[in-house]
């Protein structure tokens, strides 16, 4: 396959599918930054309709004339249509959502032509659901298959393994919980397809549960120290002054599904065909990473502010579950959210006044000799923090495009296929590095000795 690659190279690098969308449009902008230069030399775009991509063309390439680039069309509905698609690009990058309606159909045609694939999936059945299905013939097939390539759950991921490697020895890490704040000075909504996908995913919430118990249990890291206290459900983190919930989205089960990998896999994932350099490099990297029980919050400077995601979170597992309800929530997205989405997706400026922190608090033993004596309580905060623009389509662009360069460049180094996670491929590359160079940045804020 490779050889016949060589002598009758594929005609794109990558295809954007779903690039009309809201958030395909913002994955396009991006894409252009870096075309024309290795190693994506060769791009299409793909979707529903041509009008409509080109006319995402013509504002993505603003204020410059748009660009030549090949529009294709496919439907998910179109098996035949996917397989074309496939054949012709090394790379698909999927930005159709809802993924629980529309993704299967992409992955099968990507493992059946052996070509690799990234989304910016935020439904963990989905994902979870594609590792069952299609883990097997994808490592045969030299597939790879990598869901959550954006703001769900890169950020998360990198996040969690920068602060573990905090922890210089003997110091271990027992938990780290994420703060998640967004800011915006204009008050920006979510577009439609995130909320839908939410919705569908909390109507939904059975079937990841019925899929687990169908499949043998994964390996669980061992952690140093006791099992965290569940704690209040509204609780004022005040180190960095915010009132915080638990967020059910995706982070932590991405994070989990890693350790796992990793712990099956204690050297991570080898490359298809990594240097002896390589090799040391990737044994290197893991070797400082230590898992810890991982957590998510999203935070506000208010008690209000929890209060009204808290309120959200009720109405969208009351009215999730019925028929009804889903077509109270799907119809009325701006007074169901409270507005925090709406059917039409934020403006550019909206979008660009906005931002996130995500602060990663680690607690632990300042030797890990500590963590076995009885009861004892961490002795250590570790605290970082992941910053950056606006996470939905600012974030999640530049996250999936650096995964796709990566791909694009460094193919040997990363697994020969298989249904995996962000972290698990691109943990050992220089996927940080990347971010911090396009905006992401990745900080240590402080690291202080507990009284006990
Ligand atoms: N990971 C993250 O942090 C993150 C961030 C942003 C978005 N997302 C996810 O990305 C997904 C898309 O969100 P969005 O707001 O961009 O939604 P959107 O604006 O509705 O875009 C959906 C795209 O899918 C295309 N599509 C729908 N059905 C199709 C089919 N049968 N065949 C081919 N294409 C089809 C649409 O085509 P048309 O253009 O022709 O209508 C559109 O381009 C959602 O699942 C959302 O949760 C994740």
């Amino acid at each position: 396959m490779e050889e016949n690659q060589e002598r009758n190279p594929l005609p794109y690098d990558l295809i954007i599918l779903g690039a009309s969308g809201y958030t395909g449009k913002y994955v396009v902008k991006e894409a252009l930054r870096f075309l024309d230069h290795p190693p994506l030399k060769t791009l299409a775009l793909a979707g529903r309709n041509p009008t409509k991509l080109t006319q995402t063309l013509r504002w993505a390439s603003h204020p410059n004339p748009p660009l030549r680039i090949p529009v294709l069309t496919f439907n998910t509905s179109d098996a035949q249509s996917l397989l074309s698609l496939c054949q012709q690009t090394k790379l698909v990058l999927n930005c159709v959502g809802p993924f629980r309606l529309y993704g299967e159909p992409v992955v099968a045609a990507c493992v059946e032509t052996g070509c690799d694939y990234l989304d910016i999936c935020g439904e963990p059945e989905f994902m979870e659901r594609m590792e069952a299905k299609y883990g097997e013939k994808a490592a045969e097939k030299g597939s790879l298959i990598i869901s959550a390539c954006g703001f769900d759950s890169v950020p998360a991921e990198l996040g969690l393994m920068f602060n573990s490697r905090q922890w210089v020895e003997p110091a271990v890490p027992n938990r780290v919980e994420a703060y998640l704040s967004l800011e915006s000075e204009k008050r920006i909504a979510g577009n439609f397809g995130t909320y839908e996908s939410a919705v569908l995913g909390v109507a939904n919430a059975e079937s990841l549960q019925e899929l687990r118990r169908s499949r043998p249990r994964r390996a669980r890291p061992v952690i140093p120290g006791p099992t965290p206290p569940k704690g209040p459900l509204i609780e004022y983190q005040k180190k960095i002054g915010v009132w915080a919930v638990k967020l059910p989205s995706a982070d932590s089960i991405v994070v989990r599904r890693t350790l796992a990998s990793l712990t099956e896999n204690p050297g991570g994932l080898p490359g298809v065909n990594e240097s002896v350099e390589q090799i040391e490099k990737r044994e290197a990297f893991w070797s400082t990473v230590k898992p810890a029980y991982f957590g998510v919050k999203i935070g506000s400077k208010s008690v209000l502010g929890v209060l009204r995601f808290i309120t959200v979170g009720v109405i969208m597992g009351l009215l999730g579950k019925t028929a009804v309800g889903r077509w109270l929530l799907l119809n009325f997205p701006a007074i169901f959210s409270l507005g925090w989405f709406r059917k039409k997706g934020p403006s550019d400026d909206e979008v660009r006044s906005a931002s996130f922190k995500m602060w990663f608090v680690g607690h632990g033993f300042s030797n890990g000799s500590l963590a076995s004596q009885g009861n004892r309580k961490p002795d250590m905060e570790i605290i970082t923090r992941v910053m950056g623009p606006e996470i939905g389509y600012l974030t999640t662009p530049i996250i999936l495009l650096q995964c796709a360069l990566i791909l694009l460049s460094q193919r040997e180094n990363l697994p020969r296929g298989g249904v995996l996670t962000p972290g698990i491929v691109f943990g050992p590359t220089d996927l940080q590095e990347r971010l911090q160079e396009n905006g992401i940045s990745f900080d240590v804020i402080s690291k202080t000795a507990l009284s006990q």
